[in-house]
């Protein structure tokens, strides 16, 4: 039955949270007067259009259109139906919720401690058929792999013994309903109702939140076939997206940074080896969620170095530029996992390697040069496109510039022509930029602005005579540096000319950036003006018509203002004539 909410406390619970908090814990913000902007977390987009005003407490994204109050913003960010949402944030505002007279709350709470005692009972009872003799072959696997008996009893590993309803039959003895073991994910319901265990014959793993509860398991197969692990479904105790392994300890070690690897085995390897800074996803690709229990911390991302770890690797990546986190990232050499490596070179050798961790940018040039032959041209000029991309990014111009010397070395090619490449892009990217711009203001443009509708077809006209050579020689003659009203557009117009007339190198659009320097935003507003034209000298004919008309206008105006009557009747003779 859906609870129903008052308007009353509806209004409390969005008083009492703040959406500028809110909003902050998962967007950067930027404070402008009383509104706040960033990047919108509902679409993907580089220049901020998502407001959020302290004042109303509402948000708002010019892009993508998302809006409202902060239960809206909760329903969207973390995935929630309304009730969910308001519960969301009268939880986080300690505010109780009278739904069912404030019976489900309690009674939610109450079994949430009830799982976390029956996890705790399942936990020593693996543990006990661990030690036990059904326990042997377990205990020498886990012997072989390097793991002591401190270890084991530290992180709680037992086994899930191979019967049917080993474990079932043990809580059922402690009072446990079988119905909590299923919703706990301990056991399973088959379709006729049958109840048994979840995990048999493997080696299990209990997974404990920052509070010391047990919200899950992880169990891997100790041999034969199925699959290498098995986890506990989400519960109400259990949301995988919003946990780390091991973060219980690592949040403890003092080491004062993280190091996020793979699997249950790395972390735990890595902490036998006094490296107890170690945290793994379970069995789930990093969620931001999961990025920002650690994220104001320094992280060292220790991926495997096969292809998947690679594409996680640069996932988190992604998902920690946004917390502006200080990353690390660690490479194992042959293609090792942590826990391979630790077995077989020992926690100093690991600690080496955490002192050689490369900055993600540093990893990304190691990856493109690795993967290329340098003496295949085509490779070459590929992989520096790549580079080029990568390097434009970077905004610390000290900082650049030490990588593009890096790539210079590596790869023979002069920083220079590197650093003319990262140029290339750069203004590529600015003019995207201001292409979007440009669609809104053609948006107010219309409904008749004239200065505005002027200005536009000025700077259309400019971009088509930059790209095309043809273009330019049909018009060239026709138009002169005072055709055009914007001071800018005439400079950019003397450029154009003085580009083709000296045939200048190199694109049109390249020359007019390094022209102007500090006009970068004018240049490119002009340059991306027009955009995926397909007849450009019909394009341009369009824009000089309205150009001309413009000019006409602007003529006649005067005129008229002046009372020249002669020039009146000439310009209306001269347009009768073309028209
Ligand atoms: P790995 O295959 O790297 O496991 O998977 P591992 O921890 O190194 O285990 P060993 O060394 O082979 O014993 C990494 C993580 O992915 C999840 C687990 O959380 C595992 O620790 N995983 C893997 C699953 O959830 N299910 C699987 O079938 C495999
Ligand atoms: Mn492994």
């Amino acid at each position: 039955m859906a609870a129903f909410y008052s308007d009353e406390l509806v209004s409390e619970i969005v008083a009492a949270n703040d959406i500028v908090d809110i909003v902050s814990a998962y967007v950067r913000l930027k404070r402008s007067g009383s509104s706040y902007m960033g990047c919108c977390p509902f679409h993907r987009e580089k220049t901020p259009s998502f407001h959020v005003s302290a004042d109303k407490q509402l948000y708002h994204c010019f892009g993508c259109g998302a809006g409202g109050s902060v239960i809206q913003f909760i329903m969207n960010a973390e995935g929630l139906d309304f009730p969910d949402a308001l519960r969301f944030l009268a939880d986080r505002a300690g505010i109780r919720l009278p739904e069912d007279g404030g019976n489900a709350n309690e009674e939610r709470h109450s079994r949430k401690k009830q799982i976390y005692a029956m996890n705790r009972d399942a936990a020593r009872f693996f543990r006990e058929c661990l030690l036990s003799p059904e326990g042997e072959a377990a205990q020498t696997y886990l012997t072989k792999r390097g793991l002591s008996g401190k270890t084991i009893a530290a992180f709680g590993i037992g086994l899930s013994p191979s019967g049917w309803d080993g474990l079932l039959k043990h809580l059922q003895k402690k009072g446990y309903d079988r119905s909590l073991m299923v919703e706990a994910g301990l056991c399973v319901q088959n379709e006729k109702g049958h109840t048994y265990d979840r995990f048999r014959s493997r080696v299990m793993f209990p997974i404990i939140d920052v509070r010391g509860n047990i919200i899950g398991f992880g169990g891997r197969i100790l041999s034969g076939d199925g699959a290498k692990y098995m986890n506990s479904p989400e519960s109400i105790v259990y949301d995988k997206g919003k946990n780390l392994f091991a973060l219980n300890i690592a949040k403890k070690s003092g080491r004062g940074y993280y190091i996020l690897v793979e699997g249950y085995m790395d972390v735990i390897s890595l902490h036998q080896a006094g490296i107890n800074a170690a945290v793994a996803g379970c069995g789930t690709a990093l969620t931001r969620e999961q990025a920002r229990l650690i994220a104001k911390s320094p992280v060292y991302l220790c991926y495997d170095s096969d292809e998947a770890g690679m594409k996680a690797c640069e996932r988190a990546a992604e998902i920690f530029k946004e917390f502006e986190t200080k990353l690390r990232v660690v490479t194992i050499p042959d293609g090792k996992d942590a826990d391979e490596f630790i077995k077989k070179h020992g926690g100093e050798a690991f600690e080496e390697l955490l002192k050689k961790a490369k900055t993600v940018t540093e990893h990304r040039l190691d990856m493109l040069l690795r993967d290329v032959d340098l003496n295949d041209a085509s490779q070459k000029i590929e992989m520096m496109g790549k580079a080029a991309k990568l390097f434009s990014g970077i905004s610390n111009a000290v900082e650049r510039e030490i990588y593009i010397e890096r790539l210079a070395a590596k790869s023979g090619i002069s920083a220079q022509s590197i650093n003319s490449e990262v140029r290339k892009v750069n203004a590529k990217n600015i003019r995207k930029e201001v292409s979007g711009e440009l669609r809104k203001t053609v948006g107010t443009a219309q409904g008749g602005q004239k200065p505005r509708r002027r200005s536009l077809a000025e700077a259309s006209l400019l971009s088509m005579l930059a790209e095309s050579e043809k273009v330019y020689l049909k018009f060239a003659d026709e138009f002169t540096p005072d055709s055009f009203s914007e001071d800018i557009h005439k400079q950019i117009f003397n450029h154009i000319c003085t580009y083709y007339k000296e045939s200048i190198g190199g694109s049109c659009a390249d020359y007019l950036l390094k022209a102007l320097p500090g006009n970068e935003k004018e240049v490119s507003t002009v340059l991306m003006a027009v955009q995926n034209v397909e007849n450009e000298m019909q394009a341009a004919h369009d824009f000089a018509e309205v150009l001309r008309n413009e000019i006409f206008d602007e003529k006649l105006q005067k005129a008229q203002s002046e009372g020249d009557i002669a020039l009146i009747s000439e310009l209306l003779k001269s347009k009768k004539q073309k028209g």
